[in-house]
């Protein structure tokens, strides 16, 4: 009995009998308990930091990929294209604790007034998020709107079927350098 249990357990057995359920599966999804992958009760969390984009300088986060052809009449004419590593800290100061980082690309999105499509990521380096993420996916009217609210359109890890929005505001801008620190609030239901 106890011999022929420890065969039926085997990995070997195991991964047999999983192509043999593959060989005799009749389709390709089956209904299942959430609760059977720890999906269980909801959590909501705020966040709280601080995002670096550092235009210029030493410790420069940003890259400007593409620029429309043509003088433009600002730094950052409709059509430019930045890539973005930028940091993400508890306070406002850059030197200040690491939490993450915003991974990803902004574009200049309107010919009327300064505004920006951010597709990033954020990944998290701290605490009980380090290893998750989130996705953002917004436009994003740096001028004409002093809080700007950005959709959260997924995540992985503690952040799995996450639903939620941001809002951030400048914390500080130099419109010499183009360097700018923004306060972000982030809610966020996740499990
Ligand atoms: C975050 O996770 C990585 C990978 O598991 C680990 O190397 C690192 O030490 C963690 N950082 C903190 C601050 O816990």
């Amino acid at each position: 009995m106890a011999k022929s249990s420890s065969i039926l357990s085997s990995p070997i057995t195991l991964l047999i009998s999983f192509f043999i359920s593959l060989a005799t599966a009749t389709n390709y999804y089956k209904s299942l308990s959430p609760a059977l992958l720890g999906f269980q009760e909801e959590k909501f969390t705020h966040l709280h930091f601080y995002f670096h984009d550092v235009m210029e300088g030493p410790k420069a986060s940003t890259v400007i990929v593409a620029e429309p052809n043509g003088k433009a009449e600002n730094s950052l004419p409709f059509g430019t294209v930045v890539a973005m590593d930028d940091p993400l800290t508890i306070g406002p100061e850059l030197d200040s604790k690491l939490v993450g980082k915003a991974q990803g690309i902004y574009a200049v999105i309107s010919q009327d007034e300064m505004g920006l499509m951010m597709v990033m990521t954020w990944a998290f380096s701290e605490g009980e998020f380090n290893g998750s993420t989130l996705s953002i996916l917004a436009r994003n009217m740096i001028v004409s709107e002093p809080i700007r609210e950005m959709p959260i359109v997924g995540g992985t890890g503690a952040f799995r079927f996450v639903r939620g929005y941001a809002q951030a505001k400048f914390y500080s801008v130099s419109f010499a350098t183009g360097n700018a620190v923004v306060e972000y609030d982030v809610f966020a239901f996740h499990y």
